[in-house]
């Protein structure tokens, strides 16, 4: 009955940890884990529907597996992930090679979905949302796959902010927090098999609101306050947070705990007020411009990286030029720039996309022009001053030069000993004549 279990996985951070999850609990239950699908007899697709573009990625590599589940009866095919709770059952008249269906909330299921699927031979769907934590299912007996230095936490999940484009509240349900005591379990857990790097996860971290076992409630800054304290982790880092949420008890935590890194993610996605109303974000720009200032009170060498959405609803040249005038004002660091996509059942889905994709296309250009620009910009301010860097490993093609990474998510490449594996180290940037990683020494 066990299962050679070959797993796909797209969409963000948190999928990617969800998936971590799922292996590691189909792994305790004796299945085996394999590299390629070939090898398979089930395969598992995490997916992600945040545009239409990653919805079209799965039913592509559905089709490739056509051939193959044609050649091998016994092969189960499993989705998981956001497109599951967003297609619900339709998904079955979508593609007829799914077996079964999971949601986000249900993967702590999934092992005897499987087998009722052997069983029964009838396909099966289970995208509730159950009030039980699936991250703690078996924490402590979870093999880590790839133990690392620096791994992910998820800390809450769902969304209840409802931005007007956004599919994520739909698919992942509810803001649930998860208890302080499981995630700090966990961390010590992770601390303990050499992580000292945590990047906590959440569509919205900052609207973290956690129970203690003693009924007390646990806010995020409390929370950052209780994982700075192991003493193992020396970097904390958070995403993502919503504008919305960034209470001042956060930002001073910035002023408290220097284990948070410099280095901020804080999506924006765009510089017109008409347009982020249209959104739904609940901010203006002069809140957005506010925040940074009194974040940078706090912290002066914070170095921020945002999201934008180009191509919105009704959004004009001159919606779009405000944006252009923010990057440039703000300076944004490494950012992600998305082409509006409709996302069915959502509001702006009965909006007009009236900018045409040739026009978006141009837009995400302009932007990641200035963002390009920027990343140098930042480059520039490193060359010849002192960075901590945490080293991670050794390089590939010249085992001379270790590398790691700076608190703004600068590669670097020095030369140093494996003593310095797993450390902070302070290294002196001195070339950066390639953007995407620099070099310095000790
Ligand atoms: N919770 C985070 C964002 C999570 S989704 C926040 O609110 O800041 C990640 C990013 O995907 C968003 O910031 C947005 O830029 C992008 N995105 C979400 N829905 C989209 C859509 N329908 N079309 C294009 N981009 C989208
Ligand atoms: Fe989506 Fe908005 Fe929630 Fe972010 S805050 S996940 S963009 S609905
Ligand atoms: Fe995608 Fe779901 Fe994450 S839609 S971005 S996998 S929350």
């Amino acid at each position: 009955m066990h299962r050679k279990v070959y797993l796909k996985t797209w969409g963000c951070q948190m999928n990617h940890y969800d998936s971590d999850k799922i292996l590691n609990y189909l792994k305790i239950n004796n299945h085996k884990i394999v590299d390629n699908y070939i090898d398979s007899d089930l395969i598992i697709l995490n997916t992600c529907s945040i545009r239409k573009k990653s919805e079209y990625k799965v039913f592509n590599f559905l089709e490739r597996l056509r051939s193959f589940k044609k050649e091998k009866d016994n092969l189960i095919i499993c989705i998981c992930g956001c497109l599951s709770t967003q297609e619900k059952e339709k998904i079955f008249l979508r593609n007829d090679l799914i077996d079964i269906v999971c949601g986000p909330q249900s993967i702590h299921k999934l092992n005897k979905l499987i087998y009722k699927f052997i069983k029964y031979k009838k396909k099966l769907i289970d995208i509730k949302s159950y009030k039980i934590d699936k991250n703690n299912i078996n924490n402590k007996i979870f093999n880590y796959n790839n133990i690392k230095l620096n791994t992910y936490v998820t800390i809450i999940e769902g969304c209840n902010k409802f931005c007007s484009y956004c599919i994520v509240p739909f698919t992942r349900g509810k803001e649930i927090s998860r208890s302080p005591e499981k995630i700090l379990d966990e961390i010590c857990y992770l601390s303990n098999n050499n992580v000292c790097e945590i990047n906590l996860l959440g569509q919205n971290v900052n609207a973290y609101s956690g129970i203690f076992n003693n009924g007390d409630l646990c806010s995020f800054s409390n929370l950052l306050n209780l994982i700075s304290k192991i003493n193992n982790i020396k970097r904390i880092r958070f995403t993502t947070s919503n504008p919305y949420n960034f209470s001042d008890d956060i930002i001073n935590a910035y002023k408290n705990i220097n284990k948070i890194v410099n280095y901020l993610h804080l999506p924006v996605q765009s510089g017109s007020n008409k347009i982020l109303k249209l959104m739904r974000r609940k901010y203006d720009i002069e809140f957005y411009k506010d925040l940074v200032k009194r974040i940078l009170y706090v912290r002066p060498n914070m170095i921020f990286s945002t999201d934008f959405i180009v191509g919105f609803p009704g959004e004009s040249e001159k919606d779009f030029l405000l944006t252009l005038d923010l990057i440039n004002e703000l300076k944004f660091d490494h950012s992600y720039i998305f082409m509006y996509s409709p996302r069915p059942g959502t509001e702006s889905f009965y909006m007009k996309d009236n900018i045409d994709l040739i026009e978006k296309k141009r837009r995400f250009r302009e932007i990641k022009y200035l963002i390009d620009n920027n990343i140098i910009y930042w480059n520039k301010k490193m060359l010849n001053n002192k960075y901590d860097i945490l080293v991670e490993g050794f390089s590939k093609k010249n085992s001379k030069f270790l590398f790691g990474k700076t608190e703004n998510n600068r590669k670097v490449y020095f030369i140093g000993n494996k003593n310095m594996l797993g450390k902070i180290i302070s290294v002196k940037i001195n070339d950066i004549s390639n953007k995407n990683y620099l070099y310095g020494n000790l």
